[in-house]
């Protein structure tokens, strides 16, 4: 980026790109390493310095690039490295491997296998990318770019065709033109609903007044999701590019980032990406000589779940608290400061280049009629892989839990899948022939929201998993209507009484019709989606809860106050382990003398039973506890033991 020129038309932007393309040697060796949240978490920096340290060492520097990308995907094997030319993957990778990467994959162009990703359950070892499970039944197109480019350098984005999208609609369409495009692509909104963008977009432009808005929701407050982080921290510039396309076809001169603080990569990355944005005349004033100016700001959100939802966003950029408002006229015709405000999710605005790019009629052509285009998951869980994956709609569950996924950990049964965030319902086992998609997802009692997904196994209760989504939108409730704010906190007391064994007969069908409730008198959609995990857990698992309501029985055994824990005498070793691991001396015994849980001291806290090595330890619930063994009781030795 050493001599910027302003890029003055469409041409000097295809100039650009040409000259970047022309500069880059393709023999030269690129060493890609993530430097994504998950990555940095597994300590990718480390990793990036040992690399400097051994190709300075080894005279090295001036031959090899070294390229710091967004997240490649599977992050649960971070941190990754990628080596160009022939794109060697390396998983897990540790500083310690750092010189031997060098000495063979740089040099000696042979691999280090340890570094090559292994198979989680055969043990089989993968050289390319597209034969891992995990990569070879997705479809990236949104993250396909992320391992090429840096995000920190626009001139990678641009040399991969970024902006160029942009320069074809602000000169061979017509704002029309270009809606007319997004309408017939049949994108949804990826922020949750499914809302056409299309006709969103449309909206906002037809509504009256000249000052409009376009917006991105990155606020992503649902726990366990980070689809739009990734996209935003890997690949911003195509974000802003969808964004100034958008806002071209709208007719607004200004747009907002709204990225949650708690993401401090995407702030740099996407403030960074608009300052090179703007300096390359691609963003601000008369871009690319169109005439067409266009500014953008980051608003940092404070981190509250509630202020993803589109009013409270819009009031949360007006300075005030983030608080949705009731919408009797929709914010895409009254929103920030009452003017027409488009708010799309990172994702949708992702999509934008690559339909104007490609066209509506290759776009539809992926996924299903009703739901076009791919989704990225954050798929996490009970399941061997997790990572952010993107699939095209229409992928069965099956296939994205246990093709990508790998299936389920330590070889349980599956009990359930939820997507759709807090608020997304819970889906059984009979449908996990389902395809993926906005229509079928609210058919069985789900939804899509922004794209969390999260695999539950056998050992969930789904009362307590029901209860803890209850508790998590109750203390991320604005308070505003009484509905969510009095009827969350009575569904609470409700669903603790039961986890509690405290649950009457009439309990179930109170929940069931309070749910009913909230879903219909709430003022936005976190209340009135709220009730979705009760309901659906309710609707598959009422055996469950009846269990709990009825025996006192927790099936799988994770209620607190309706299990217990004995030590069977036949099998107990008389080892000490658990009466040593006991934080709280409840378990007796002595060396060759079987030991025995003191049930009123006991907190049930499960260290005995995790540190057992006889399965000696029961776990029960819903059967009285057997008497303790007689005091002196000698264990039954085991063979060779
Ligand atoms: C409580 C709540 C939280 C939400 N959080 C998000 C979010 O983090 N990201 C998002 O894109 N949409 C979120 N939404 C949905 C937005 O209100 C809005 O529908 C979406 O941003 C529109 O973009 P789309 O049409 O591209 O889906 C949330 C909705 C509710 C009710
Ligand atoms: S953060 Fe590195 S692979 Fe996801």
């Amino acid at each position: 980026m050493a001599n910027i020129t302003r890029i003055n038309s469409q041409k000097d932007l295809k100039k650009l790109r040409e000259q970047i393309v022309r500069k880059k040697d393709p023999r030269k060796t690129i060493i890609s390493v993530c430097v994504g949240t998950g990555c940095v978490a597994l300590g990718a920096w480390k990793v990036v310095d040992a690399f400097k340290k051994d190709l300075q060492k080894k005279g090295l520097k001036e031959n090899v690039d070294i390229k710091l990308t967004g997240c490649l995907g599977s992050c649960e094997h971070g941190p990754r490295v990628i080596i160009q030319p022939n794109e060697i993957c390396y998983f897990k990778v540790k500083p310690e491997d750092v010189s031997e990467i060098i000495s063979n994959t740089v040099l000696e162009k042979k691999l280090v296998e340890r570094c090559l990703y292994r198979d989680p359950i055969k043990g089989k070892i993968e050289k390319k990318l597209e034969d891992i499970p995990f990569y070879k039944y997705q479809q990236r197109l949104l993250l396909e770019n992320n391992a090429r480019i840096d995000p920190k350098n626009i001139e990678d984005y641009i040399s991969e065709g970024g902006y160029e999208a942009l320069a074809k609609a602000l000169f061979d369409m017509k704002s029309e033109k270009i809606i007319d495009e997004v309408k017939k692509s049949n994108l949804r909104g990826r922020g949750g609903g499914g809302f056409p963008t299309g006709i969103k977009w449309d909206t906002t432009k037809n509504a009256p007044g000249d000052t409009k808005y376009v917006i991105v929701n990155c606020d992503e407050g649902d726990p366990g999701a980070f689809m739009d982080r990734s996209l935003i921290e890997g690949n911003p510039h195509i974000i802003l590019e969808g964004l100034a396309i958008g806002a071209y076809a709208i007719g607004a001169h200004e747009g907002f980032i709204y990225v949650r603080e708690e993401y401090p990569i995407a702030v740099e990355n996407i403030s960074l990406a608009i300052k090179q944005a703007e300096i390359y005349g691609l963003l601000g004033e008369n871009i690319m000589g169109s005439g067409f100016k266009f500014k953008v700001k980051v608003h940092r959100g404070a981190g509250a779940f509630v202020s993803g939802e589109s009013s409270a966003l819009m009031t949360a950029i007006e300075g005030k608290v983030g608080e949705p408002r009731p919408k009797y006229v929709h914010t895409a015709v009254k929103g920030i400061w009452n003017k027409p405000s488009c708010l799309n999710n990172v994702e949708t605005w992702g999509n934008i280049p690559i339909i104007i790019t490609n066209g509506s009629e290759w776009f539809r052509k992926i996924g299903t009629k009703g739901s076009s285009g791919t989704k990225i998951f954050s798929l996490v869980g009970k399941v061997n892989n997790t990572g952010l994956v993107e699939v095209p709609m229409g992928i069965k569950l099956r296939d994205l839990i246990y093709e990508i996924g790998g299936g389920i950990r330590e070889g349980k049964k599956f009990k359930a899948v939820q997507t759709g965030g807090p608020s997304g319902g819970f889906i059984p086992e009979k449908y996990l022939d389902l395809p993926v998609d906005f229509d079928e997802l609210n058919n069985v009692g789900s939804m899509m929201g922004s794209g969390g997904l999260v695999v539950i196994d056998e050992d969930t209760c789904m009362v307590d998993i029901a209860k803890y989504f209850v508790d998590f939108l109750l203390e991320e409730s604005c308070g505003k209507c009484i509905p969510c704010r009095d009827g969350l906190k009575v569904l609470s007391n409700i669903l603790n009484g039961i986890c509690r064994g405290e649950g009457k007969k009439e309990d179930i069908q109170i929940v069931d019709d309070l749910s009913e409730t909230i879903r219909e008198a709430s003022l936005c959609a976190l209340g009135s989606t709220a009730a979705n995990p009760v309901l659906t857990s309710l609707e598959y698992f009422k055996d469950e809860w009846e269990q709990h309501v009825k025996e006192k029985k927790c099936p799988a055994k994770v209620c607190k106050a309706l299990i217990n824990y004995y030590i069977e005498a036949k099998k107990c070793q008389a080892c000490l382990l658990c009466l040593k691991e006991c934080p709280v001396n409840a378990v007796h015994g002595e060396k060759d003398q079987v030991h025995w849980i003191e049930q009123e001291k006991c907190t049930k806290c499960g260290a005995c039973y995790d540190i057992c090595n006889f399965n000696a330890v029961e776990r029960i619930s819903g059967r009285p506890v057997p008497p303790p063994p007689p005091k002196g009781t000698k264990p039954i030795r085991k063979k060779g033991k």
